[in-house]
């Protein structure tokens, strides 16, 4: 596998294993940073490499520095430029995860608004070894954060603090996943995925109020399931309609498309991934890697 030796930090492109911040940066002390991730993905038929929907990934980023208030962030056009870069420098002969990140890189206070870095990044990252199988699930006794303490559409390094609890936990317990429920008790999301679940032929995703990031690819995913004539409801889901389904499913950008096998050991319908599940995951596999002509404003060439 390829290995990531070039990693852009505030404009420069140094090597990797050079990047450097204070402890003491606010961006570490608090966990004052925003992020994305992103794949690129390789067209098996002339071996290009193109980012899947990087102008949304920015564009969350961009809203996720305003809500933390962040002094002069980085633009648009600069972070697109150098996410582009980054994959040529590193020049990966197979898929790359790409991660920017922005931070407040100066010794401050909790309050303090700069001064910001960023840093473009890709690196080696497999598919999940659950892919093909599906996942174990277990509804954690973590709470999902909530929108008036740590708002969950804005993708904080620090908000992860409650999805690695809820995952720890999951894995003592023995289980691949860990799904969230919000403060009011209702379905939200894994500890870095969206959720998807069939329930009499509708597809169902839990809404933009129930806590969720808002994802990319929960996005491509209504859209794609639309386009393939599956009736599609955004809403309120209970604990126990994730035991009752015919399928359950994780979305996002590291996960991709993935099954859920089991919730809490309960088999989710036959205990394998379903027809819809297999349905959409070809359907994003395609759209991805431009192996389909849908969608071309979805893949920005590297
Ligand atoms: C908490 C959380 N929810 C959902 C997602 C999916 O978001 P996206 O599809 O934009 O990658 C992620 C990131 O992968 C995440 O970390």
């Amino acid at each position: 596998m390829w290995q990531a030796h070039t990693i852009i930090h505030n404009g420069q492109a140094i090597p990797f294993a050079e990047a450097r911040l204070h402890p003491l940066a606010v961006g570490v002390a608090y966990g004052v940073a925003v992020f994305e991730g992103l794949r690129a993905y390789m067209n098996p038929s002339d071996g290009s490499l193109s980012v899947f929907r990087l102008e949304e990934h920015l564009a969350r980023l961009q809203q996720g520095m305003k809500v933390m208030r962040f002094d002069s962030p980085p633009s648009t056009e600069v972070l697109r430029a150098a996410v582009l870069e980054v994959l040529r420098l590193n020049a990966p002969d197979e898929d790359a995860y790409l991660r920017v990140q922005a931070q407040i890189e100066g010794i401050g206070t909790l309050a303090s608004t700069g001064p910001v870095g960023w840093i473009a990044a890709a690196l080696p990252r497999e598919r999940s070894a659950k892919f093909a199988t599906g996942l174990a699930a277990t509804v954690s006794s973590w709470t999902r954060i909530s929108d008036n303490a740590m708002p969950p559409r804005v993708k904080a390094t620090a908000n992860y603090h409650a999805s690695r609890l809820a995952n720890l936990q999951a894995r003592t317990d023995g289980y691949d996943s860990a799904l969230l429920l919000t403060a009011r008790g209702k379905v939200s999301e894994a500890a870095a995925a969206c959720l998807f679940l069939l329930r009499d032929g509708v597809l169902v995703t839990p809404g933009k109020g129930s806590d969720i990031l808002e994802s990319v690819t929960r996005e491509t995913v209504l859209v794609l399931a639309a386009e393939a004539g599956l009736a599609v409801e955004q809403r309120d889901v209970d604990r126990t309609e994730l035991y009752v389904a015919e399928e359950v499913f994780l979305c996002g950008t590291g996960q991709e498309l993935v099954a859920v096998t089991s919730v809490d050991r309960l088999p989710v319908g036959d205990g394998t991934p379903g027809p819809v599940t297999r349905q959409l995951q070809a359907a994003y596999e395609a759209v991805v890697r431009g192996t389909t002509d849908a969608h071309p404003e979805w893949r920005t060439r590297v």
